[in-house]
């Protein structure tokens, strides 16, 4: 079993570390999930200074990078002062393609590289990448081993179940043979593949798997809130547990589960911190972007109205327009009407669910 210096209920976490990846060492247990489309650095930095113990760059194609594509370096955009320990999220099957993109990306500050084996994406799993190697263990040894070889760094994996209800658990076929090869610690989301988001997680694959194995489980999936994280990290016995969705223009999240891990109480997020939170990211995102900027801009604005009275007509008018200050402008409006309707309870800004068209290869 792992060993880890989990936080007595109610108290302050015993000294030391929280959660020991091989040669890495992380603050905490709560780690950002790689999120394609949506964690660009911007994302990650609001996520990490708000207290994320590891955030994960968005999967990233092997093929792209192994011939230095200029999308494919685009997403391991960071900076070690601002954003440590970061991982390198890989997908591909060729073991000498991801060995040479795993040393591009440790070239470019990545702490860790993690090997996608969960993606449903059609596109994806079609080229036989992603989700479609857990039908092939042999080729996934070949590729942990090659990654294991070619860097320093903690190499881990994601990865769902099995492919599909019926076939068994693959997740405890790869488990000793990740091992094997050196694999330092196994994220679960635990839903098939061909489920993609339907239904619920099911956390008791993510304790079962913890209890077999000798490296880290990490748990990802439906993550709301901070009781429930901290939850799902102490009842299933997971080292760690991957936010995803849940941190969708609420990068406080991680600053909650992080006073409730201490046992302090979560702090409250004001209105005013919303909106500096929101304006901040849209100007990140905004340097980062540059001329996908409207399109980008618009829905990350959007996440940050959730649960805000008026909403549906600000997002109306959001959507027309393609100027950052005016765009800003109208957040503001529909934060100020929020509060003389409202006053400044805490509100209920849960995301859900990917909104209709949002990630649609995915459902
Ligand atoms: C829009 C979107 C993009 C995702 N991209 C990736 C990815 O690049 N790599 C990966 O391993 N998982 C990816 N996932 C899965 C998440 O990392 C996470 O495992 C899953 O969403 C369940 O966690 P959640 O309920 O906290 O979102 C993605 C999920 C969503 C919704």
């Amino acid at each position: 079993m792992v060993q880890i210096d989990a936080p007595r209920p109610g108290g302050r976490p015993a000294a030391g570390p929280a959660l020991r990846i091989a040669s890495l060492v992380l603050d905490n247990p709560f780690i950002l999930a790689p999120l394609a489309g949506l964690g660009n650095f911007p994302f990650r930095r609001l996520a990490k200074e708000a207290g994320a113990g590891l955030t994960f760059s968005e999967m990233v194609s092997a093929a792209a990078l192994a011939c230095r594509g200029r999308a494919a370096l685009k997403l391991l955009e960071s900076d070690p002062a601002l954003e440590k320990p970061f991982g390198v999220q890989l997908f591909g099957k060729d073991p000498d393609q991801m060995a040479e993109a795993a040393r591009i990306a440790v070239d470019h500050g990545a702490d860790l590289i993690d090997l996608n084996l969960g993606c449903p994406a059609r596109k994806v799993i079609s080229s036989g990448h992603g989700s479609a190697l857990l039908k092939d263990l042999p080729t996934v040894r070949k590729i942990i081993r090659a990654l294991v070889r070619a860097v320093p760094v903690p190499v881990t994996l994601k990865t769902r179940p099995a492919f599909a209800p019926g076939v068994g658990e693959t997740v405890f076929d790869l488990l000793p043979l990740a091992v094997d090869e050196g694999a330092a610690a196994i994220t679960l989301h635990p839903r098939m593949t061909s489920e993609g988001f339907a239904g619920e997680a099911d956390w008791r694959l993510v304790a079962r798997l913890a209890e077999k194995s000798p490296v880290p489980i990490i748990g990802s999936g439906d993550i709301r809130g901070p009781r429930e994280a901290l939850d799902k990290l102490r009842r299933y016995g997971a080292a760690g547990v991957m936010i995803g969705r849940g941190a969708k223009g609420r990068p406080w999240l991680f600053r909650q589960c992080l006073a409730l891990w201490r046992g302090e109480e979560i702090p409250a997020v004001t209105l005013e911190e919303r909106l500096e939170t929101a304006e901040r990211h849209a100007r990140l995102l905004y340097g980062s972007v540059g001329p996908k900027a409207p399109f980008m801009l618009r829905t990350v604005l959007m996440w940050y109205t959730k649960g805000l009275r008026g909403a549906a007509e600000f997002r109306a008018r959001l959507c027309r327009e393609e100027d950052l200050e005016t765009q800003l402008d109208l957040l503001a409006q529909c934060v100020r009407r929020h509060r003389e309707e409202a006053g400044d309870a805490p509100i209920d800004d849960w995301g859900g669910a990917p909104a209709k068209g949002e990630f649609s290869e995915l459902s």
